[in-house]
């Protein structure tokens, strides 16, 4: 057993966890917000907030809200935390095993700038922590209690942190960093702030006294950003299966939009659990259209010139095949990072490279996915290489 096949085992089974706990976190807290918003309120006894009934697998449920606390805490109470925790804890195993230990090869983007392997990994530890820190003091600052300020303030953050991750690592590893910045600051919420505060109330009930209520109000401003932070941590978490997002030239502006799609999509339906799905359908629209407006705006730039130009000689496609693919992508790669064709994409046999043109397309043409920069020495594929590849591969990517 190499250790390359144990470590697709643990990006495997770490990658299922992170996926099911996540499930368990995001589904309860879609529930609650949902029960938040569906609560019957009118004429409820002294102390009740609201309650509803509701069914699912064959049974009835009666759920109750109380307005503080109830006056004798229960023998059993359910918290809610594991979920948020065990979804960090796998996913930063699962940034560790899948770019911190292949630094060099999914961290380093020598086409931005040349660093050491182990430095990109601090970029990115810095970015993660540092942009907890900054978060949490903004929130607790006078602007961060302002939903709009802390809102418009987090879309600048955002930007800010995009570019500047764009300057020193790969791009794939810029929208994977930004998702799981998002993603510390809510596991960072729950962890830090939210589950702290309820057991402070809990601990004053029980030595009888009133629950502060500034602590159920700091909880509940971090459960709201959270709630805006979900759907655009989901999407950058799966973009990174997508070179025409991470791989667009305007890649950390392209981030940021999409975020504010994710957020306009999570405001209609917040607004739609309060019964207002027609008066806010303005988010979902304006939603709707950025997608539309991003699918017309990032479409590749069609080769020109196909039919007319002169066949490109396919010795010219083999040479610079050659020159920038086959180090990685051939039955006996001289690559000392890949020993074996990665995705088992052998260049070296034109029949292979013939029928996966398209995919070339994706990786090398309309994107720079690839060649990945690993090394200094590496050489910079130029545009006109590229060029010559999409126009044979535009006139049939015949040899
Ligand atoms: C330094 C090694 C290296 C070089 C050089 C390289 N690749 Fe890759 N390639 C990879 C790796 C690693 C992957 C797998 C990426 C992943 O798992 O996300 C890959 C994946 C691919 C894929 C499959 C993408 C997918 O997700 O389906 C294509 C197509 C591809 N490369 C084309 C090329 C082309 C064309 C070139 C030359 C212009 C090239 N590669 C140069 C390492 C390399």
């Amino acid at each position: 057993m190499t250790l390359v096949y144990l470590m697709d085992w643990a990006n495997l089974l770490l990658r299922w966890a992170h996926v099911i706990v996540g499930i368990a976190w995001i589904g309860a807290s879609f529930y609650f917000v949902w029960l938040e918003s569906h609560l019957e309120r009118e004429g409820k006894k002294q102390g009740v907030a609201g309650d509803l009934w509701a069914i699912h697998g064959g049974g009835f449920y009666f759920v109750q809200k109380y307005k503080n606390a109830p006056e004798k805490l229960p023998d059993t109470l359910h918290w809610f935390k594991y979920e948020a925790y065990f979804t960090w804890i796998t996913g930063f195993l699962l940034l560790l095993v899948v770019y911190y230990f292949n630094a060099s090869s999914y961290m380093v983007d020598n086409s931005k700038i040349a660093l050491a392997p182990w430095m990109t990994v601090l970029v990115g530890l810095f970015a993660l922590i540092g942009g907890w820190f900054v978060y949490d003091r903004f929130s607790e600052s006078r602007w961060g209690k302002d939903n709009r300020i802390m809102f418009g303030s987090m879309v600048l953050f955002v930007l800010v942190l995009s570019f500047v991750l764009d300057l020193f690592i790969q791009n794939k590893a810029v929208f994977l960093h930004i998702g799981a910045i998002l993603g510390t600051m809510m596991a960072g919420n729950v962890f830090f702030v939210i589950i702290p505060n309820q057991k402070k109330t809990v601990t004053q009930m029980i030595a009888g006294e009133e629950p502060d209520p500034e602590l159920g109000l700091q909880a509940l401003r971090r459960s709201l950003h959270n709630n805006y932070f979900t759907l655009p941590v989901i999407f950058m978490m799966i973009s990174n299966h997508y070179p025409m997002i991470f791989g667009h030239q305007y890649n950390w502006l392209v981030l940021v939009v999409i975020a504010l799609i994710g957020v306009g999509i999570r405001h209609w339906f917040n607004l739609k659990n309060k019964g207002h799905a027609v008066k806010g359908s303005w988010a979902l629209v304006a939603a709707l259209f950025g997608i539309l407006l991003l699918i017309v705006l990032m479409a590749p730039k069609q080769i020109e010139g196909a039919e007319g130009s002169n066949a490109i000689a396919f010795a010219e496609v083999r040479s610079i095949v050659d020159k920038h693919c086959v180090s990685c992508h051939s039955s006996q790669p001289s690559s000392t990072l890949f020993t074996v064709a990665p995705k088992g994409l052998m260049f070296d046999d034109d029949a292979v490279l013939q029928a996966n043109a398209a995919l070339v397309q994706q990786q090398a043409v309309s994107t720079s996915t690839m060649p990945l920069m690993v090394s200094p020495d590496t050489p910079v594929m130029t545009d006109q290489e590229r060029q010559t590849l999409g126009l044979w591969i535009a006139q049939g990517a015949n040899f």
